[in-house]
């Protein structure tokens, strides 16, 4: 395939270099001269790991047939010579920490005043990293207003997040993750499959704005990875604890903690042990004069989660709002710390008209452990409990699915479709025929 390659930075390089080494024809771009001067000499504008070697193999030896990569400052040349253009020039942060676009727009322009001048379908990837709907209201319309084309007919778009690492890039590139391409149509996504014929990874094709939200996602999560830890080595230090020791044994569990459980967007968390556990830990630190502002600020957070849904609510206009599930999660009759029974307190003290079903609670309010604390420690909620489905759908112009009970289903069938339906849980994956009133907390 043929392919060209702007920016020739981290990404820019590695990709340009190591396409060519699986035997694609490479054009690397880039507006700086002195970077196209190297790569032609077949030295690497970038130190990393390997990548000098492959550059000089694929520019300068016989041994990936020389030729393979160029590089050029001429932007036309480099679109008309190719047939898929990869975008991989930075995204810095301006001065108020928003991002810049400035290089993204100019270097769109530039391809797409190429795609003017050439006849044949071409296909843009933008890899470098980009808040959603960038590539829609950037890339896409400069390639448009300075080619005057039409994407999807005249040429295709795609986002192609990258995950390599400065320092292991090379390995990086060719075993990632997995292969994310987010695509304007079939055409665009397919010519890019093409081109990564040669990775053995797990390819998801999306829309264009979720591969460029999933980067920011990937990449918000380890630095919030690197901080906890680095949070958690903090406390270990002043306690006496070996952190290493601690976080080796934390990483053998790959079933909560290195895993997808936990990873869903939905309601905050409750129960008798997170809120509790943070609170020790981060009492703990403060103790000891360690400050721990990732640690602490999760509890914080979690009240927020719980305060947007009471904004929600009330600016729903509900006056009547029912709950399916007061637990913090089905199948559990343990109301401590439920953010449900937060968010019905917060309700009744607005003066909210509410009924609840929850089938775990009801049977614990007539036996079990429970039965006291729900009696005596919450009855201003107990009292607004019903042991019927049907009167909590009867009785509401608004209905919180509080958890995944099996009985929600039957709320969904059953409900008009002017009546609201607020999930908390993502009950359903298929939100296709869900209630007109549906909405989800974050979704
Ligand atoms: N560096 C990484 O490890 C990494 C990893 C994944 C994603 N990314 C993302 O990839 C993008 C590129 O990052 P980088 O570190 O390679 O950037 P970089 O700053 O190292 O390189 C960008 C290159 O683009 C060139 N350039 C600017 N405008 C151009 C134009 N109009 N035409 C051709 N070349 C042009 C610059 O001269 C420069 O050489 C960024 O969005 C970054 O966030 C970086």
């Amino acid at each position: 395939m043929k392919i060209s390659v702007f920016g020739l930075g981290y990404v820019g390089c590695v990709s340009a270099a190591c396409l060519a080494k699986v035997g694609h024809e490479v054009i690397g771009v880039d507006v700086n001269p002195t970077k196209v001067d190297l790569m032609n000499e077949g030295t690497s504008p970038i130190v990393e790991k390997d990548i000098g070697r492959i550059i000089f193999d694929v520019v300068k030896s016989d041994r990936y047939a020389p030729g393979k990569l160029v590089a050029t400052t001429d932007a036309e040349y480099a679109v008309r010579e190719s047939e898929i253009s990869l975008i991989c020039v930075g995204t810095p942060s301006n001065d108020n920490g928003s991002l810049k676009l400035d290089y993204v727009r100019r270097c769109a322009n530039n391809i797409g005043v190429g795609i003017a001048k050439k006849s044949g379908y071409h296909v843009v990837v933008a890899r470098s990293t980009m808040l959603p709907g960038s590539v829609e209201d950037v890339i896409l319309k400069e390639l448009e207003a300075a080619s005057g084309k039409q994407v999807g007919k005249d040429f295709g778009v795609a986002m192609n997040p990258e995950f390599l690492r400065e320092s292991t890039s090379v390995y990086d590139f060719f075993n990632p993750p997995m292969t994310v391409i987010g695509q304007y149509d079939e055409r665009s996504g397919n010519r890019l499959e093409e081109m990564y014929h040669f990775l053995d990874a797990p390819l998801e094709k999306t829309d264009i704005k979720t591969a460029e939200m999933m980067k920011y996602a990937c990449n918000c999560f380890h630095a919030a990875k690197v901080t906890f830890a680095n949070e958690i080595g903090s406390i270990c230090k002043s306690i006496g604890v070996d952190s290493h020791k601690v976080m080796d044994i934390f990483c053998m569990d790959d079933k909560l903690n290195l895993s997808s459980y936990y990873l869903k967007p939905g309601f905050a968390f409750g129960g008798s042990c997170l809120p509790k556990d943070l609170r020790a830990l981060n009492y703990k630190a403060k103790s000891k004069d360690v400050e721990v502002p990732l640690l602490t600020s999760i509890i914080a957070s979690n009240k927020v989660q719980i305060e947007r849904v009471t904004d929600n609510i009330v600016r729903s206009g509900a006056k009547k709002v029912g709950f399916v599930g007061l637990s913090f999660k089905a199948g559990t009759d343990d109301l401590r710390e439920s953010p449900l029974v937060i968010l019905v307190e917060a309700l009744i003290g607005k003066g909210f008209d509410i009924k609840i079903y929850d089938r775990n609670v009801s049977l614990a309010r007539l036996v079990g452990a429970n039965k006291d604390y729900i009696e005596k420690g919450i009855p201003h909620i107990s009292k607004l409990m019903t042991g019927e489905i049907q009167d909590v759908i009867q009785h509401s112009d608004l209905i919180v699915i509080g958890n995944k009970a099996e009985e929600v289903e039957e709320v969904l069938k059953s409900v008009p479709d002017d009546q609201k339906i607020y999930d908390l849980v993502r009950v359903s994956e298929c939100l296709d025929g869900l209630p007109q009133g549906y909405e989800g907390i974050c979704w």
